[in-house]
C-alpha cells in the first residue's frame, strides 16, 4: 500500500465490504426482481447486454450422468479408457459421476434458481444406439425425453449436443472410431434418428463438440480416449472424417427434424489474440484465425482446406472429394464457440501466412488446468473473428468458465473469488463484442456443477455448484450467486 493510501482511505475506496471476512459475507441471494438491462451501477450502460440475450449453463453426458450400465446403454470409448489403469488421475471413472441420470430433476432446480433461460447438455450416443449403429434402444432416448420435458416445464430452453466424446466402443472396435469413414456415416444416422424424435421440443442442435479436443487430445496425443497417437496421413484423414461426420449429420438433421430446428456446432477454435491492438497485428490475427483452424472450423465455413494447410501437409494431406467438401460446409444456422484460452500472435512479414505465434511466458497466469491461460480478451476476439471472417449472423458462446481449487469454507460455502474475477473479466470483453454489434446471442457457462473432467478425473472443478461426490450434495458457490445477478440484471456485475 503506498504512503498516500493509508488504511482509512483504503476502507473508503473499497467500501466496508472490502474488509469483511469471507465467512461473514452475506450471500448475494436471488434478485430476480431486478429488471433486465439494469446494470449493477445504475446508469452504467456499458455493462448491459442486449435485450433477450440468452444466459445458460452447460454440461456433457459422460461428465455428469453416471448410470453407465442402466437401461441398455452400451459401452463408450470413455468407459474403456477410464477403466484402463493410469489413464485418468486417481483412476477415476464416470460410472457414477454426478448421478445426474437419477438426479436430473434436482439439477434442473439448480438451473431454475440461477434463472438461466437455456441449458446445453449432450446426448450419449451409446444410450440411443448401444453399438453405435444397428438397433436403437428406445429406453436410452427416453431419458432425454424426460429431461427435455422437465426443462420446458421450468421454462428452460434445451440446447442439445449430439456428440460430446462418448463414442460407442463398438465403432472404435470395428472401424477405428473416427479413423473410419463408417463412423461419420453412423453419426449421421444417429443424428437423424434423435432429431426426428426430439425437435418437436428441442429447437437448437449442436452436432459435435470440440473437434480440436477429441481428435487432437484423443487420436493424436493419446491423453484422452481412445488414447491413440496417430500422425501424418492417418491423423489428417481422421480429422477429415470428423468434419465429414458433422456435415453428413447436418444433412440428416435437415431431412428429419421438425421445421424451425436450428443447427450449429460447438467448436473450441484456436483464438488468435493480437499482441497489440494495431491494424497490422489485428490483420495478422485474422489470418491466423483461418490457418490455425484450417482442419475444422475453416473448412466447415469455407468449404475448402486452406492452400497453406494442404501445402504444408504435402503427401499427408487428407484424401477428399469436392462432394465431401460441399457436405462439410452445409450451411449452418449458428456458430457455437467454446472460449477459454488465447493464442497470442504478432504480425510477421517474413512468414508466408503473415503472422507468428507468441508463446506464453512462464509467468503467464493460468488456472489449475495447465492449458487454461487467463486472457479475458479471448472472449472478444473469438466471436469477432467468426463474425468478421465468415459473416456469421448468430453466434453462441457454447462454453466459458475456469477450473479452481475450490474448498468449502467453515460455513460450507465455497468463496471462489478467483472464478468470479475470471468470469467478470471475460464477460466484460464479451460485452465489448456485443457493443460492437458482434452478433453473439447467448452464453453458456461451463459448468453448471463440478463434474468428471476427463483425464483430470474429479480433481479440476469447473462448476458454479460444488459437488460433494460422497453424498451427491450440490452447493452453490459464490460464482453461482454472481451468475444469478448477471442473469437477473442482464449485465456484468
Ligand atoms: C471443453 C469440453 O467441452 C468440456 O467437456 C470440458 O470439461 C471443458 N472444456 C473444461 O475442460
Amino acid at each position: 500500500m503506498s504512503k498516500k493510501v493509508n488504511r482509512r482511505t483504503f476502507v473508503k475506496l473499497t467500501g466496508a465490504a472490502g474488509l469483511v471476512s469471507a465467512t461473514e459475507m452475506p450471500s448475494l441471494g436471488g434478485s430476480n426482481t431486478v429488471p433486465q438491462g439494469s446494470s449493477a451501477r445504475s446508469g452504467d450502460a456499458l455493462r448491459d447486454f442486449p435485450r433477450g440475450f440468452i444466459w445458460g449453463t452447460a454440461t456433457a453426458s459422460y461428465q455428469i450422468e453416471g448410470a453407465v450400465k442402466e437401461d441398455g446403454r452400451g459401452p463408450s470409448i470413455w468407459d474403456t479408457f477410464s477403466h484402463t489403469p493410469g489413464k485418468v488421475v486417481n483412476n477415476a471413472t464416470g460410472d457414477v459421476a454426478n448421478d445426474h441420470y437419477h438426479l436430473y430433476k434436482t439439477d434442473v432446480q439448480l438451473m431454475k434458481a440461477l434463472g438461466v433461460k437455456a441449458y446445453r447438455f449432450s446426448i450419449a450416443w451409446p444410450r440411443v444406439f448401444p453399438n453405435g449403429d444397428g438397433p436403437p434402444n428406445p429406453k436410452g432416448l427416453d431419458f432425454y425425453n424426460r429431461l427435455v420435458d422437465e426443462l420446458l416445464a421450468n421454462d428452460i430452453q434445451p440446447f442439445a449436443t449430439l456428440y460430446h466424446w462418448d463414442l460407442p466402443q463398438s465403432l472404435q472396435d470395428r472401424f477405428g472410431g473416427w479413423e473410419g469413414r463408417e463412423t461419420a456415416k453412423a453419426f449421421a444416422d444417429y443424428a437423424g434418428y434423435v432429431t426426428a424424435r426430439l425437435t418437436d421440443r428441442v429447437k437448437h442442435i449442436f452436432t459435435i463438440n470440440e473437434f480440436g479436443a477429441f481428435i487432437e487430445v484423443g487420436y493424436r496425443w493419446g491423453i484422452h480416449a481412445p488414447g491413440l497417437k496417430l500422425t501424418g496421413l492417418r491423423l489428417n484423414q481422421t480429422r477429415h472424417h470428423a468434419v465429414l461426420g458433422h456435415g453428413l449429420a447436418v444433412q440428416a438433421i435437415r431431412a428429419s427434424a421438425k421445421s424451425g430446428t436450428r443447427v450449429g456446432i460447438a467448436e473450441n477454435i484456436t483464438i488468435p489474440v493480437p499482441v497489440v491492438e494495431t491494424p497490422t497485428h489485428v490483420a495478422a490475427a485474422e489470418s491466423a484465425m483461418r490457418e490455425m483452424n484450417a482442419q475444422y472450423l475453416t473448412v466447415i465455413m469455407e468449404g475448402k482446406y486452406t492452400d497453406y494447410y494442404l501445402k504444408s501437409a504435402g503427401a499427408d494431406a487428407p484424401k477428399f472429394t469436392p462432394e465431401e467438401l460441399k457436405t462439410i460446409s452445409s450451411p449452418l444456422d449458428f456458430v457455437g464457440i467454446n472460449v477459454y484460452t488465447p493464442q497470442f500472435v504478432r504480425a510477421d512479414a517474413s512468414s508466408p501466412v503473415g503472422y507468428a505465434q507468441v508463446p506464453h511466458p512462464k509467468s503467464f497466469p493460468h488456472a489449475p488446468s495447465f492449458w487454461l491461460f487467463i486472457a479475458p480478451d479471448a472472449l472478444y476476439w473469438g466471436p469477432r473473428h467468426v463474425a468478421k471472417l465468415w459473416n456469421a449472423k448468430e453466434i453462441y458462446i457454447t462454453e466459458n468458465g475456469c477450473s479452481a481449487s475450490d474448498e468449502p469454507a467453515a460455513d460450507g460455502k465455497v468463496y471462489d473469488t478467483d472464478r468470479v474475477t475470471y468470469l467478470r473479466s471475460y464477460l466484460t470483453q464479451l460485452r465489448r463484442a456485443t457493443a460492437e454489434n458482434v452478433p453473439v446471442r447467448g452464453y453458456f457457462l461451463w459448468s453448471l456443477m463440478d463434474n468428471f473432467e476427463w483425464a483430470d478425473g474429479y480433481t479440476n472443478r469447473f462448476g458454479i455448484h460444488y459437488v460433494d461426490y460422497a453424498t451427491q450434495k450440490r452447493t452453490p458457490k459464490l460464482s453461482a450467486d454472481f451468475y444469478r445477478e448477471v442473469i437477473a440484471r442482464n449485465a456484468v456485475v
